[in-house]
C-alpha cells in the first residue's frame, strides 16, 4: 500500500482526482482518499457498496445505528421465517453438540445434504431420516407461509447449512430484509456492515465463498481437524458481528475530499471519467473468475431470487455444490483469448484521457504449482509502450498474496508477488 500511494503521489504531486478502476474491497481507494478525491469503480455491486460506505459515508440518523439490529433480534424469536426454519435450526444445533462430543456423522450429512434448495430438487422417496423430516417440515412451513421463491428467504433456502448455520442464514435474511427498507444512499453503510459480517462468519476454509466446506475426504472418512472451525464459525452470533462492523464503518474518519463509488465495466467507466489526474488499475491476473468468490455478497446486495447454476446428477438437475448465481460476470482479464484485447482497451482508454496510468500486476511466480498468469510482464509492458511515452516497471519489494488457504492452488511463497507498471503519456 505505501508503495502504491507514494508512486501515485510522485506522479501527481498536485493531489488530483484518481480513479481506482478495479476497486474490489476498496482498501487502495480508502488509502488514496486520505489525501485526494477518488472515484472507486468495479463491475461488482458489493464493491460499490463497500466503497460507498468507506468513501462517501452518510451521517447515520440518531437511534438508527442500533435500531436495525435491535429489530432483527426481536424478530429472530418471533418471525414466521424463524418459525419455518426451526426444525432445521434445532436439528443443526443437535448435530453441532454431537460433533463436539466426537460424533461427526450427522453434521457431515447435514452439510452435504444442504441447502433447502438441494432438498427440494431431489427425487422423493428417499429413506426418511431425522434430517429429512427436518427438511420436509421446514419446506412445508415455508410453503404454508408463502415464503418459497421470495427474496425474504433467499439466504435460508440457498446458503443455510452450506456457508452459514441455518440460524445465521435466517438472521442474515431478516437483517437484509430490514436493511433493504432503508432508502439509498443511507442503505450502503448498513449493507457494507452486513457484507463484512457475512464474510467474517462464513464457514469455509479460507473464509471465501468459492468453495463450501467439505467435511469428508473422497474415501468417506471425516476431516476431524475441521471440527473446531465448523463449531466456531457456525456458533458465531451474526448480529453481534454485524453491529461491530457497523460501528467500525460509522467511526471511520470522514474523508475530506469529494469521492465517489460506481459500479461498471472498466471500459464504460473510462469513457465517463471527467477531471481525473491519474488512473490506478489492479485488474485480475489469473484464470480464476473473481465473481465465484463474491457470489454470496452479490446476492446480499441485489436481494432477489437468483437463478442458481446447476449440475446434472442421475438425469436430474440439482443446484451446484457452491450454489453459485447464474450469469456471473466473466472478466476478459481471466480469459486467455480475450486478455490481450482487455489490456489494449485499458491502455487505449487511459491514453485517450491523457493522464498517467499506474498498473498493479502479479507476475508469474517462479514457484512450482502456482496459478499461471495470463500474460507475462514483458508482454504487458510492450503493449503499454504502444500507447504511452514512458513505461517503467517498479518492484515494491518482497510481498506475498493472501493464499486463500488453498495450498494445492497456490503452492509456496511467491516473492515479488506484485509489481507496479507506471505509464506516462
Ligand atoms: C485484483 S482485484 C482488485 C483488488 C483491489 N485492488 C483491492 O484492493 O481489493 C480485481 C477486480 O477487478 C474487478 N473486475 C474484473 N473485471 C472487471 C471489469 N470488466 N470491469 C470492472 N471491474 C472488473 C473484479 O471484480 C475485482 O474486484
Amino acid at each position: 500500500m505505501p508503495a502504491i500511494v507514494s508512486t501515485i503521489d510522485q506522479l501527481d504531486p498536485g493531489r488530483g482526482r484518481v480513479c481506482d478502476l478495479f476497486a474490489g474491497s476498496g482498501t487502495v481507494s480508502l488509502a488514496l482518499s486520505k489525501a485526494r478525491p477518488v472515484v472507486a469503480a468495479d463491475i461488482q455491486e458489493y464493491s460499490r457498496v463497500l466503497c460507498s460506505a468507506l468513501l462517501v459515508p452518510p451521517q447515520i440518523p440518531p437511534g438508527m445505528q442500533h435500531g436495525v439490529a435491535a429489530r432483527v433480534r426481536e424478530l429472530t424469536s418471533s418471525h414466521d421465517l424463524r418459525q419455518a426454519l426451526d426444525p432445521l435450526i434445532s436439528y443443526e444445533m443437535e448435530c453441532l453438540d454431537r460433533a463436539e462430543g466426537g460424533q461427526m456423522e450427522p453434521l457431515c450429512e447435514l452439510i452435504e445434504e444442504s441447502p433447502v434448495l438441494l432438498f427440494q430438487s431431489r427425487a422423493a422417496g428417499r429413506a426418511p431420516s431425522a434430517l429429512h423430516r427436518a427438511f420436509h417440515e421446514s419446506v412445508a412451513r415455508l410453503d404454508r407461509g408463502c415464503m418459497l421463491d421470495t427474496p425474504i428467504s433467499t439466504f435460508a433456502r440457498q446458503f443455510g447449512g452450506v456457508y452459514f448455520s441455518y440460524l445465521q442464514a435466517v438472521q442474515l435474511d431478516l437483517l437484509l430484509n430490514s436493511i433493504h427498507e432503508v432508502p439509498e444512499p443511507l442503505r450502503d453503510i448498513f449493507l457494507a456492515a452486513a457484507l463484512s459480517a457475512g464474510s467474517e462468519i462464513v464457514n469455509t476454509v479460507g473464509k471465501q465463498f468459492a468453495q463450501p466446506i467439505r467435511p469428508r475426504r473422497k474415501d468417506g472418512s471425516t476431516k476431524h481437524h475441521l471440527i473446531e472451525q465448523i463449531l466456531r464459525d457456525r456458533r458465531r452470533d451474526c448480529l453481534d458481528t454485524y453491529e461491530a462492523w457497523l460501528d467500525r464503518f460509522a467511526h471511520h474518519p470522514r474523508p475530506s475530499h469529494a469521492s465517489a463509488a460506481v459500479r461498471g465495466d472498466y471500459r464504460t467507466v473510462l469513457k465517463s471519467l471527467r477531471d481525473v489526474a491519474l488512473v490506478y488499475a489492479d485488474p485480475p491476473y489469473t484464470r480464476d473468475h473473481y465473481s465465484r468468490y463474491y457470489h454470496v455478497l452479490e446476492t446480499m446486495c441485489f436481494r432477489e431470487v437468483p437463478e442458481v447454476s446447476t449440475v446434472r446428477v442421475a438425469n436430474r438437475l440439482i443446484p451446484s455444490r457452491g450454489v453459485y448465481r447464474q450469469g456471473r460476470h466473466q472478466s476478459p482479464f481471466c480469459i486467455k483469448s480475450q486478455v490481450n484485447g482487455a489490456f489494449e482497451e485499458l491502455f487505449r482508454g487511459v491514453q485517450e484521457l491523457g493522464v498517467p496510468l499506474v498498473l498493479s500486476y502479479s507476475p508469474q511466480a517462479k514457484v512450482e504449482g502456482s496459478r499461471p498468469r495470463l500474460l507475462t510482464l514483458p508482454e504487458i509492458c510492450s503493449m503499454a509502450a504502444a500507447h504511452f511515452r514512458d513505461v517503467r516497471l517498479l518492484s515494491p519489494g518482497p510481498m506475498a498474496h493472501n493464499k486463500l488457504n488453498h495450498a494445492a492452488m497456490n503452492a509456496g511463497l511467491a516473492h515479488e508477488a506484485e509489481v507496479l507498471i507506471t505509464c506516462l503519456p
